[in-house]
């Protein structure tokens, strides 16, 4: 689905490498969680994955595409929600989800079909028609999400999808994202919620420094570090106060 191999990104004018040697395979209908403190390179690796930034060495595949031999292919299996919402801000959430539409050939039945649940889900229906500039953080979130569904992606690539969100709109997020996985696709999340990967993540990666220092489980991590709760794994890895 995902397949990640000594992936190496450096900005320009920096001694350090943002991503390191970074090597990771996601299998379908599996729910990964990407876990690392500020500045670790989560971010970094998700752009890199979505072409928005160009990598120095290694290899990226989606579906068995490479992502620099065939980037049009690759880039179809992936919906994309960044961590920012650089939304177009003229435009109403219905303009926005039928742009996001025409761009990956989505017929008018199934993007009607599936924007009408996506908003009933999100309680978004009577904004839909207003300007996104007229939107809070949350609601442009939620057409951020939307838009990245629209096409229905094989690879749902979330960076750091939970901030802004209600209780009820966080929920919903989580079950979009299981349902996600149970119907055989795979997302790929960053998060600084722990409680939130512990609780959805069929597998967990760590990364440091631009390194990915431990992967598996959450099962495997806790048992291998000989902790009791990802959160003392986390602290154990990623430095901080180890109780
Ligand atoms: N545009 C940029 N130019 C130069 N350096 C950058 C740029 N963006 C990020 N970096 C550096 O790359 C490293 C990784 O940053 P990145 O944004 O990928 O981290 P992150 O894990 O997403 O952090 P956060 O949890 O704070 O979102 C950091 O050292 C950061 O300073
Ligand atoms: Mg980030």
């Amino acid at each position: 689905m995902l397949k990640l191999e000594h992936l190496t990104k450096s900005y320009a004018k920096s001694a350090v490498k943002a991503v390191d040697d970074l090597s990771l395979e996601l299998r379908p209908g599996e729910i990964f969680g990407f876990l690392g403190p500020n500045g670790a390179g989560k971010t970094t690796t998700i752009k890199a994955i979505t072409g928005i930034l160009q990598y120095e060495a290694g290899n990226v595949s989606i579906c068995g595409y490479d992502l620099k031999s065939d980037p049009i292919e690759a880039k179809r299996n992936i919906g994309y929600v960044s961590d920012s919402h650089v939304l177009y801000d003229k435009l109403t959430g219905r303009e926005y989800v039928d742009f996001m539409a025409d761009i990956y050939g989505v017929s008018v039945s199934e993007r009607k079909e599936r924007a009408d649940r996506l908003l009933e889900r999100f309680e978004l229906k009577d904004a839909f028609d207003s300007p996104i500039k007229t939107y809070s953080h949350g609601m442009k979130q939620k057409i951020n999400i939307i838009g990245a569904l629209i096409h229905n992606p094989n690879l749902w690539i979330l960076d750091e999808p939970m901030t802004g969100l209600d209780p009820q709109s966080a929920y919903q997020l989580k079950e979009l994202m299981r349902a996600h996985c149970d119907a055989g696709k795979t997302v790929f999340f960053s998060t600084h919620v722990l409680e939130v990967a512990e609780k959805i993540c069929d597998r967990v990666g760590i990364i440091v420094k631009g390194k990915l220092i431990l992967v598996g489980s959450l099962e495997e991590i806790k048992a291998a570090q000989g902790d009791d709760s990802l959160e003392e794994v986390f602290l154990s890895v990623a430095g901080g106060a180890h109780a």
